[in-house]
């Protein structure tokens, strides 16, 4: 995959990961039929998916099985929908729009979408667990521990909590970039750490990969939150100009725009540096890092 165009890459990597939603989400015929139909319309048609492009591209290093990294793409934006369903209800940041489509709560009503994105979070892991996903029972503990690792309270739920705290307390940088790492970095961290596992790269080849996901991981965010301040609605497919109104301390709350841009410039920058050790085989992770802070949506 490394000689195609980003946009290519995440047309294919979208196609495939809505196909696998659809076969894994058959909505039954009985009184459980909205839940399903609710996973569906989060699940399908829409988003970057980027979370899958990141495994795709670091499996590809390592020669992996496609159908096996599809799983383990399939399971962490499994759980990334399921972090937006619970992200927009109306206890959090009670948003109406997402993917360009009515919330979850919005269309099937906000018992219906906490109990979508509980089926999610578990789907996450009943895919990773399926021997389908690696032979080796080595490798799929693993991956279920790094993505459970990651989504938790160490990771994209914890740095949740500390975002509501965000509102309320001033934070300083050093606050508020580890509350970015958790809340965002984790989950991006958890895909490029997932196409290691299944390439079963020893843990003491994985740092250049690490550097380059954290960084990453942080400058997305930062791009999310420039997003949310002058970004256009109708692209992003949500609402935006939410976090200063919630009086939210971000990056652009601390830096101002342009040294947060700045800052997710030199971000990107440093995540590439960081996958020196590889050739043209890296080439469509260096295109993810460029697009991150590129982005319009
Ligand atoms: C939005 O993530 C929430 C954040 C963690 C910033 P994305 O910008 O990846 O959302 P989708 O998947 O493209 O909808
Ligand atoms: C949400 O961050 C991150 C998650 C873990 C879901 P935001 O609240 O900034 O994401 P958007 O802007 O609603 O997509
Ligand atoms: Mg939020
Ligand atoms: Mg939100
Ligand atoms: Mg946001």
């Amino acid at each position: 995959m490394t000689a195609i165009t980003l946009e290519a890459a995440l047309a294919e990597v979208s196609a495939e990961i809505d196909d696998r939603f659809d076969q894994l989400l058959r909505v039954p015929d009985d009184s459980r039929a909205d839940l399903y139909r609710a996973m569906r319309h989060a699940t399908i048609g829409g988003g970057k998916r980027l979370r899958p492009l990141l495994v795709f591209a670091t499996a590809d290093l390592f020669a992996v099985d496609r159908d096996c990294a599809a799983r383990a793409a399939t399971a962490i934006e499994a759980i990334h929908v399921y972090s937006l369903i619970h992200d927009d209800l109306p206890a959090m940041d009670d948003d109406d729009m997402r993917r360009g489509k009515p919330t979850v709560h919005k269309a099937f009503g906000e018992a219906v979408a906490v109990l979508a994105g509980d089926c999610l979070h578990a789907l996450a892991f009943e895919i990773l667990a399926d021997p389908a996903t690696h032979a080796d029972p080595f490798v799929r503990a693993e991956l279920v521990m790094d993505l459970a690792r990651a989504a938790g309270p160490a990771g994209m739920a914890g740095g949740q909590m500390m975002d509501l705290a965000a509102e309320q307390t001033r934070f300083d940088l050093a606050t508020v970039t580890r509350l970015q790492q958790m809340k965002t970095g984790a989950l991006i961290s958890a895909s490029v750490e997932a196409g290691a596992i299944l390439g079963r790269l020893p843990v003491e080849g994985r740092t250049g990969l690490h550097g380059y996901a954290r960084d990453l991981g942080l400058a997305f965010q930062i791009a999310d939150d420039l997003l949310d301040a002058e970004g256009d609605e109708a692209v992003a497919g949500k609402k935006l100009r939410k976090d200063e109104v919630a009086g939210k301390e971000t990056f652009l709350s601390l830096l101002g725009v342009d040294r947060a841009r700045e800052q997710c410039r030199m971000l990107v920058d440093q995540a590439i540096a960081h996958l020196h050790a590889f050739g043209d085989e890296a080439d469509l992770l260096r295109q993810v890092a460029r697009y991150v802070v590129e982005r319009d949506r």
